[in-house]
């Protein structure tokens, strides 16, 4: 918002947090942020606080703040709620509070009652970036959507004016009502979802027939109802929005008594999971008894590539995995081993994929990363005790793996002693 012109301050109850990112300092790792924050702060237009009374005087209100997932599945919601009651006091009749949260469908309009109770007025505006791509998404977004109280031109006005750079790209600016605002965040990424465990799904059925997925999606991508992005089988999909998203929408539509149109989601989700277990069973295949205390390379921690993000990180868990079942679990990532080691202590860190890989009885790519696909298979060889690689990600060229003399298993692939009669 600062880089579009506005005066910007950014509130946050944590003071520690509000003070570093006034010294320009991003508290996780998103290409251009830095940049882009310094820019801000440098110029005077961007300023953070850790007194929610600095909102006086602002004539919009940002709320994005985080719904985790609670323990039954369902958004917890207390925190989004908390910081709307301690925004109250310093919002002035007339003012737009703007819902980037993304919520369970009917939240936005129960905060709506309690921001008209002020004379102001609340949009819905739900984000749909992605990590790794924020600034692009948030600056070029592919579209935005308003959802406002029936008939509330003024806040449709407002927030033209607030957004004017970005809509001279002339993208979609839809304005629909509360509901449908809130369902286009969670629908959105509950189809994304899908399609990813569409692809795995289909990668199941590879793995017994012979058939290349890589191959198979480019193919089905070529048709322009279905196209090729999300299409990448792998791993499947973890982070902290698709997964937390997808169980919170079975939870409010179960309890909206429409459970059953998005019961698919369930099977939607163990595709997902079994993906994580084809990739132990793997190396435990390949490895057999040897695989207590074997040592295994894993490269890639994070959730996917460019950023430090692990939560529900499908490395992560499969890393875990390998370790509980004895093996000597040697990780690296490019960005993300602070935050691992927070969470999965008991595998041991390397700073560079070669040093990870030194001595490996296996290998095995968990997170895309560019400096993994770039790997020269040839010259680190030599490295490993064992060269067989497992790709999690389908990203490695194969071929020329294979003609260094790796042994190349693949999510979406055959093992060839696997491959039932077809
Ligand atoms: C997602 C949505 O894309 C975004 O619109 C929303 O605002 C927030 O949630 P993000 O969590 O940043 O964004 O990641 P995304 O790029 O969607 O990837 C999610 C997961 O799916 C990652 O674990 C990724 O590795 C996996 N994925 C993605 C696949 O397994 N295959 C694919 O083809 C694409």
């Amino acid at each position: 918002m600062a880089s579009l012109g506005h005066d910007v301050v950014g509130i946050d109850t944590d003071d520690s947090r509000a003070v570093s990112l006034s010294r320009g300092i991003a508290p996780f790792h998103e290409p251009g942020l830095p940049e882009l924050l310094r820019e801000g702060v440098n110029s005077g237009r961007l300023t953070f606080s850790g007194d929610i009374s600095d909102a006086y005087g602002a004539r919009v209100h940002f709320l994005a703040i985080g719904t985790p997932q609670g323990p039954s599945g369902a958004a917890d919601l207390s925190y989004l709620f908390t910081a709307v009651a301690e925004l109250m006091p310093f919002v002035q009749a007339g003012d737009v509070v703007v819902g980037k949260s993304t919520v369970p469908v009917g939240v936005a309009a129960r905060i709506a009652d309690v921001v008209e109770s002020a004379g102001a007025r609340l949009v819905w505006n739900p984000e749909f970036l992605r990590e790794g791509l924020a600034i692009r998404d948030t600056l070029s977004p592919d579209r935005m959507v308003y959802g406002v109280r029936e008939g509330d031109t003024d806040s449709v006005a407002v927030l033209d004016d607030l957004y004017s750079q970005i809509l001279l790209s002339g993208m979609p600016r839809m304005v629909t009502d509360f509901a449908t605002s809130e369902l286009v965040k969670v629908a959105a990424n509950a189809f994304l979802a899908t399609k990813i465990s569409f692809i795995n799904a289909m990668a199941e059925i590879a793995e017994v027939t012979g058939a290349d997925i890589t191959q198979l999606a480019d193919a089905l991508g070529q048709d322009p109802r279905i196209g090729r992005r999300f299409l990448n089988a792998g791993l499947g999909f973890g982070g902290g929005c698709l997964p937390k998203d997808i169980r919170g929408f079975i939870a409010r539509a179960e309890e909206l008594g429409v459970g059953e149109s998005v019961s698919f989601l369930r099977e939607v989700e163990a595709i997902n999971l079994r993906r994580r277990d084809r990739a132990v069973q793997l190396v435990r295949n390949e490895l057999g008894p040897r695989l207590v205390g074997a040592t295994v390379a894993v490269l890639g921690l994070a959730f996917k590539p460019d950023s430090d993000d692990v939560r529900d990180s499908p490395a992560i868990d499969v890393a875990r995995r390998l370790s509980a079942l004895g093996a000597r679990v040697v990780a690296t990532d490019p960005h993300a081993i602070t935050a691992a080691r927070a969470i999965v202590p008991e595998i041991e860190f390397r700073a560079t994929a070669h040093e990870a890989m030194e001595g490996a009885d296996i290998v095995v790519v968990l997170t895309e990363w560019a400096d993994y696909k770039e790997l020269e298979p040839a010259g680190i060889l030599t490295l490993v005790s064992t060269p067989t690689v497992i790709d999690g990600r389908n990203c490695l060229d194969s071929d020329s793996w294979s003609a260094a003399g790796w042994r190349v298993l693949s999510l979406g692939r055959a093992v060839p002693a696997e491959l039932v009669a077809v």
